[in-house]
């Protein structure tokens, strides 16, 4: 399904996103990068993504999809998405992803992904999937909320540059599914992974502040975020307009 995997190893780079980005003219679809340390990681919202140097994976991967339409972008972070779902479980860890594209352990964020997207005549040009899982890392120091690691879960250590390609195939295979018109596949895996499907839960309405009790039954035609309060009102967010209460 995918030929031989192109994975560059840095010892240390600013962000691998930003290196693919620069190069990715030069490169065909699912280059990947991947670095032991990355001196300006980008997290989403304009975060740093911090990382131990060698204890975990951060990589980012360049898909090229020729014939996604621009308002169909978000295939690619179910992909992506669904692809480390998929790697996590294959290690005997069961997540959820959190929507649009945090992937979680119970109440603990193990991996982010930072997607950049590059359209041109109303099509995905390119996409840029920036991945950090936590594999090793025990200690984390930085104010990122509630993170967890594979180790921490397990109890093993890994090998980050073995475990990489495993994960990049299991990705290659949920983008296949993308491109060869199997998003229904992609759309059912995914609302069956969202993390807080269907539990009333608590959050917060971030354009007005406020917090309300409401749960999850989908995603709208835009990939923007169904909810239903307790008295039956669907309310429906784009990314940055609701926070969850965790
Ligand atoms: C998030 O904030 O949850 C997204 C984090 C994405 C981090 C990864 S690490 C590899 C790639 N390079 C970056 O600079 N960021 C992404």
């Amino acid at each position: 399904m995918i030929g031989t995997l192109h994975i560059k190893w840095f010892e240390e780079t600013d962000s691998t996103n930003t290196q693919l980005q620069n190069d990715r003219h030069n490169l065909e679809n699912l280059a990947v990068y991947a670095a032991y340390f990355q001196t300006a990681g980008r997290g989403q919202r304009g975060n740093r993504w911090e990382s131990k140097r060698g204890e975990n994976l951060t990589f980012s991967i360049l898909f090229k999809p020729g014939n996604i339409a621009a308002q169909d972008q978000f295939v690619i972070s179910k992909a992506v998405a669904l692809g480390i779902v998929d790697y996590l479980a294959q290690r005997g860890v069961e997540c959820r992803i959190k929507w649009p594209n945090d992937i979680y352990y119970n109440d603990l964020k193990i991996c982010g992904i930072l997607i950049e997207n590059g359209i041109s005549c109303d099509k995905l040009a390119y996409s840029i999937a920036g991945i950090g899982i936590n594999i090793n890392q025990e200690k984390f120091d930085s104010n990122a909320p509630n993170p967890t690691s594979l180790k921490l879960i397990t109890g093993k250590e890994y090998d980050i540059q073995q475990e990489l390609p495993d994960i990049v195939c299991l990705i290659a295979g949920r983008y296949n599914q993308a491109i060869t018109g199997k998003t229904n596949e992609l759309e059912k895996d995914y609302l069956e992974l969202l993390y807080r499907k269907g539990e009333y839960r608590n959050y917060i309405d971030c354009t007005t502040g406020d917090s309300f009790e409401a749960r999850i039954t989908g995603l709208d035609d835009q990939a923007r975020l169904k909810v239903e309060t307790r008295d039956g009102e669907i309310k429906v967010y784009a990314f940055k307009e609701i926070g969850y209460v965790i």
